[in-house]
């Protein structure tokens, strides 16, 4: 028998979490042969409704789903991990944006990151979702240095995939016949969607669409879908983003289809010139359990000025951190 992936998910009686889960139990996550063990961690007050979790994950008798730990004490949430998906923090509400909730989430994530430096393997791969998700895992990589930090991300495949939808929807086609989306930026409304290098049924993208509707139309849509979701729901996107973790992961773990990217909020290694060490959004290929930034791109001035935007506003979201880092 395969050991299990042990994932620590913390947030974990939450909105995203409550279709996550059952999707990592199922084997959507790791593959339908690999045995999954979960490490659920929440607030003391939420642990009651978390234990109503657990009941419904037992009561799923996933046959890949090999231990259940719940607990309100990150040491135990973030020990013996392979990978760590932190979900937990407080989501915004209508007219808010996901920077207003920096004060608050920011402890959340230089305590966890203080925790999971003594605790948790090096090589633990993390993901951050919890708004605002590029700052927040800027935050946790500052107080984390004994994890590799080529392994802390933050999610943008929520954005990726909107952006697939979107593209698909005007040219009516399916989103499997899309290739080389990108996100670049932050998980704001400063993200720079990009369809320059995007190949739909091997065509180039944009022969197929007006320039005015990338420009004016496609990147605010996207970029704002998450509000969009919000004023319908009342309450933040959970399903689609628990989907994104899944493929995030996925495809960290499992490799980027043959000549094909995903994107992902990584640390900058200053290509683009985007400043080293900001959590930024690239395309990557995904190999052996590992991504490499896509390099020798080329970027129109259009979009070159809008991701100097979005890394102007890392930087003074950094700025605004620089206590918790
Ligand atoms: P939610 O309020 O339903 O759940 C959050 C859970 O986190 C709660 O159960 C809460 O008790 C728990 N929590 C709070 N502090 C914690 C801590 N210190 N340790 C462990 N658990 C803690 O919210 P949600 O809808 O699941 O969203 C969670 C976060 O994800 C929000 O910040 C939201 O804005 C963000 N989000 C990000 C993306 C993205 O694409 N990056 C997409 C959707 C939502
Ligand atoms: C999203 O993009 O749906 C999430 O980041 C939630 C939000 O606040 O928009």
């Amino acid at each position: 028998m395969t050991d299990p992936v042990r994932i620590a998910i913390t947030g974990a009686a939450g909105q995203i979490c409550y279709s996550m889960l059952f999707r990592i139990a199922s084997g959507g996550m790791f593959g339908p042969k690999q045995p999954v063990a979960l490490q659920l961690l929440e607030i003391t007050p939420a642990m009651g409704v978390l234990e109503a979790v657990k009941m419904e994950l037992d009561d799923c008798a996933f046959p890949l789903l090999s231990e259940v730990i719940c607990t309100d004490d990150p040491k135990t949430a973030l020990t013996n991990i392979d990978a760590a998906l932190f979900v937990g923090a407080k989501p915004r509400g209508p007219g808010m944006e996901r920077s207003d909730l920096l004060k608050d989430n920011g402890k959340i994530f230089s305590s966890l990151g203080k925790i999971m430096n003594e605790v948790a393997n090096p090589d633990v791969k993390v993901c951050v979702v919890g708004n605002p998700a590029n700052t927040n895992a800027y935050i946790l990589k500052a107080n984390a240095p004994n994890i590799n930090p080529r392994n802390i991300t933050a999610l943008t495949r929520l954005d990726h995939n909107r952006a697939m939808s979107q593209l698909a929807g005007k040219v009516d086609c399916s989103v499997t016949d899309i290739e080389k989306m990108i996100i670049w930026g932050n998980h704001s409304t400063t993200q720079v969607p990009d369809i320059s290098h995007c190949l739909v049924s091997g065509k180039a993208a944009p022969s197929l669409v007006d320039e005015s509707w990338a420009q004016e139309d496609f990147i605010p849509t996207v970029a704002k879908r998450g509000a969009a979701v919000i004023a319908a729901r009342g309450s933040s996107s959970a399903a689609s983003a628990g989907n994104a973790v899944v493929d995030h992961m996925a495809s960290w773990v499992n490799g980027t289809a043959e000549g094909d990217w995903t994107s992902m909020s990584v640390p900058s290694d200053g290509s683009y010139g985007i400043q080293e060490g900001l959590i930024y959004s690239y395309p990557v290929v995904c190999k052996n359990g590992d991504y490499e930034i896509v390099q020798g791109l080329e970027v129109s001035d259009f979009i070159a000025g809008k991701m100097k935007e979005s890394e102007k506003e890392l930087l003074e979201e950094a700025e605004a951190v620089k206590e918790m880092t």
